[in-house]
């Protein structure tokens, strides 16, 4: 049962649809699979057609002792299961900060991981802000999917965020890969090929971010199927549908079908 979660130290790079899309398109190859939503804007959720509510996220099992069982709604795809966000993960977010990062870690170990032997897969979404929350799931994840466009400051922030990650506490986590999805992708774009290129070359550890690369002390890799900029995506968003039910042959379903059997066989060990 691998557990992966998608984080970008920037905004809008696509870790809400990332999640969402590759969590629908597990479901959709027949794999029981569980998205939770740790982002307090609850957009997760929203593109399934289902608004945050505040007894429905992980805060309510901290503050109204609910059990994940009480807040996961099942089958909002078939074989999709949803734990929601919710605003109240703002409080949990204040709280965890207050009381100390082994909060966030016990919450994950005695309440949330034991759910995730249920599924076969687990994908969790993100805030893009460095929180408690996001070091806890890091930690209590086997894999982490870094989605970045192709720009100047795009890929600063995806270097950002593996300097975030080697400064978490990875040795005592499960953590074992760091894997970067491209979003957004134009073949016809020449300055995407070209910050294609350095994404590589940061990867192999060259130039001087090599010792931020190093730092994450699990190995770092990018996946090859890669997200083409598409219209499908925002299109599935906006009729509250994920994109593989919304359009199975746009380029949004085809690529995040690409990448979830991409995912299968790279996290085949678990
Ligand atoms: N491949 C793509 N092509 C075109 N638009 C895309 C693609 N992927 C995502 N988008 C659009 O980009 C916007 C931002 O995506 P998304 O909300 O997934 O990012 P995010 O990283 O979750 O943002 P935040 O940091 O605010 O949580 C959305 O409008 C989404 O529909
Ligand atoms: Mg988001």
């Amino acid at each position: 049962m691998p557990a992966i979660v998608f984080h970008s130290q920037k905004g809008g790079t696509g870790k809400t649809t990332g999640s969402l899309s590759t969590a629908a398109a597990l479901a959709h190859k027949g794999h029981k699979t569980l998205l939770i939503d740790l982002d307090s804007q609850g957009d997760s959720g929203r593109g399934l057609g289902i608004e945050p509510s505040n007894d429905s996220s992980i805060a309510a099992m901290f503050f109204d002792q609910k059990s994940a069982k009480d807040i996961i709604l099942k089958d909002v795809r078939p074989g999709l299961d949803l734990l929601p966000g919710s605003i109240q993960l703002e409080n949990l977010e204040r709280e965890i900060s207050t009381m100390g990062e082994g909060l966030g870690l016990a919450l994950f170990s005695t309440a949330l991981t034991p759910v995730f032997e249920e599924y076969e897969y687990v994908i969790i979404d993100t805030r893009s802000e460095p929180s408690p929350l996001t070091s806890a799931a890091i930690m209590s994840c086997n894999h982490l999917v870094i989605p970045t466009e192709l720009g100047l400051y795009q890929v600063q922030a995806m270097v950002n965020t593996l300097g975030y990650v080697g400064s978490i506490s990875i040795a005592l986590g499960k953590l074992k890969s760091v894997g970067v999805l491209i979003s957004q992708y134009d073949k016809t774009a020449a300055l995407h090929s070209t910050f294609l290129d350095i994404v590589d070359s940061i990867i192999r550890k060259e130039g001087d971010t090599k010792e931020v690369v190093e730092k994450v002390r699990v190995p770092v890799h990018r996946f090859e199927q890669v997200i083409r900029q598409t219209k499908s995506l925002d299109n599935a968003a906006a009729s509250r549908e994920d994109v593989i039910s919304h359009r199975k042959n746009s380029h949004g379903a085809v690529d995040y079908l690409g990448f979830a059997e991409e995912m299968k066989t790279r996290f085949s060990n678990g």
